[in-house]
């Protein structure tokens, strides 16, 4: 039996012997996606190509914390119910044998390509990297080509996460790294037939304006137009925080300018965060048929806390958050659930107007573990105005001082903590909750905060507070389940 066969093998086995524990999980999420056992984390190779959405994730089926990483692989055809997949790679090969790492899809002669990161370490732990192909006729099959790109001069072997698209009859790749002066960077290359790649340079980063001192590391680089803007987003590590920013371990954002493809060089502006929450990283992006930027991310990030999660005790760790529309609107990219997610609603809105003067209320029939809520019309008048989800995680908005924040019971040591942003008005809200996550959508997706929490497992209460007044119309939907056969 082969490598691969041998690592499929105890793969399947793996999920067979778990099945049963993960399931009965209480954290267990009903409308997100999530490895079967072990460990998820980043979006991989999201593309829909020949009628199906593909979203592969990065995934440990042998314990939930990293390692040499497989690629799961989900399907979809309207991105709401998901197939799993046959595992699309295993880290077989020499090129890749401590983990087959992120990267991502393309279409070509009508044939997915897969560009991903083959991650080696030697015995005394030196890391090499290689960006290598898979290719498959049927999208479930791949047939690995080996690596395409070795390491080039000016950067440590902490180079990894292609992505790769298509632009005025070239094909380019952007590749996360760190420059040999450890400072994070995005190298650029580019290609005519997907096999042999230039480095074109340095795209972004690498200790230069407008960026300057920017951190040690960038993962995940994804490069992409919106309104003929161009938006470069990634997920930069070494940053300090800073007020309300950067509070996470590591960040994820973007930069927009003007990418030039002929000179590969990319005037940009500042460095936004994307998400405002705890759990944020890793987001890829894709253009599907319709025309539309859609953004897949994993709910968590690298290195902060992973091992304390409870779901362990079920072993599995970690899922994706919803997909999610991105537009760009007054310079700002915005974040929108996709209008599909309208179909996981369970039978009609339970609506209220509500009109609050310092109470704590629970409405008639808000509740529930697996919700949409969506608030309009929202006034706060000077106070503020709360809604605590589960008893476990509470989102506040305070009108003095424009101050919006998620706070949560940690689940390290069930002390409040809390991630904040300012807005200039709230208008409007849509939260997601679904078990032990909450996605919020402040006025059309303006501002976003993910996060996973963790409330006593049969607490569905959804509690409303205002300290003076405040009012709004809120819909209410029990949603559904996403995975499919
Ligand atoms: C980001 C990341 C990537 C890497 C992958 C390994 O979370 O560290 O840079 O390719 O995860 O699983």
């Amino acid at each position: 039996m082969s490598r691969d066969q041998q690592l499929r093998r105890k793969a399947y086995e793996e999920i067979e012997l778990n099945k049963d524990i993960v399931e009965q999980d209480p954290y267990r999420l009903k409308y997100h996606l999530m490895p079967p056992v072990g460990l998820l984390n980043d979006p991989n190779g999201f593309i829909q190509w020949d009628g199906n959405y593909h979203l592969f994730y990065q995934w440990m089926p042998f314990k939930t914390g990293h390692g040499a990483k497989f690629w799961g692989h989900y399907v979809s055809k309207d991105l709401v119910t998901w197939k799993h997949e046959e595992i699309a790679l295993t880290p077989s090969e020499w090129f890749e044998k401590n983990g087959c790492y992120s990267g991502s899809a393309i279409g070509h002669n009508d044939e997915l390509h897969l560009f991903y990161t083959g991650n080696v370490k030697d015995k005394e732990g030196n890391r090499e990297t290689y960006q290598c192909l898979a290719v498959s006729g049927d999208g479930v099959n791949f047939d690995k080509k080996g690596p395409v790109i070795e390491l080039p001069v000016g950067y440590t072997s902490h180079f990894r996460d292609p992505k790769v698209w298509e632009q005025d009859g070239r094909y380019f790749m952007v590749v996360g790294a760190q420059t040999s002066d450890l400072k994070g960077a995005v190298a650029l290359f580019a290609s005519e037939d997907l096999i042999d790649w230039e480095h074109l340079g340095m795209l972004a980063g690498g200790g230069k304006p407008p960026l300057n001192d920017f951190g040690y590391m960038f993962e995940c680089p994804d490069l992409f137009s919106l309104d003929e803007t161009d938006v470069l987003v990634f997920s930069p590590q070494g940053l300090k925080p800073e007020g309300m920013e950067y509070q996470n371990v590591y960040q994820s954002g973007y930069v927009i300018g003007t990418f030039e493809p002929v000179s590969g060089v990319f005037m940009h502006g500042e460095f936004e965060e994307l998400d405002r929450g705890f759990d944020f990283y890793a987001p890829q992006t894709t253009e599907d048929e319709q025309g539309r930027r859609i953004l897949f991310a994993w709910m968590s990030v690298p290195d902060q806390n992973e091992q304390d999660h409870p779901t362990i005790g079920h072993k599995w760790l970690h899922n994706m958050t919803i997909p999610r529309e991105l537009r760009l609107t007054g310079g700002k990219v915005v974040q929108l659930p996709v209008q599909e997610l309208e179909s996981l609603r369970l039978g009609e809105a339970i609506e209220h107007k509500v009109v609050l003067n310092y109470e704590n209320v629970k409405l008639k029939e808000v509740s529930g573990k697996a919700v949409e809520l969506l608030l309009d019309n929202i006034q706060v008048s000077e106070g503020w105005f709360s809604i605590t989800i589960g008893g476990a995680a509470r989102i506040v908005y305070s009108k003095k001082q424009n101050l919006f924040s998620l706070e949560r019971k940690s689940y390290v040591d069930g002390t409040v903590e809390k991630r904040q942003c300012y807005l200039d008005d709230l208008n409007s809200l849509r939260i997601f909750i679904d078990t032990s996550s909450i996605e919020v959508f402040i006025n059309n997706g303006e501002e976003t905060f993910t996060a996973r929490f963790y409330p006593v497992p049969d607490d569905e209460s959804i509690q409303f507070e205002s300290l003076r007044n405040t009012s709004f119309n809120i819909k209410k939907w029990n949603l559904g389940n996403i995975i499919g056969e």
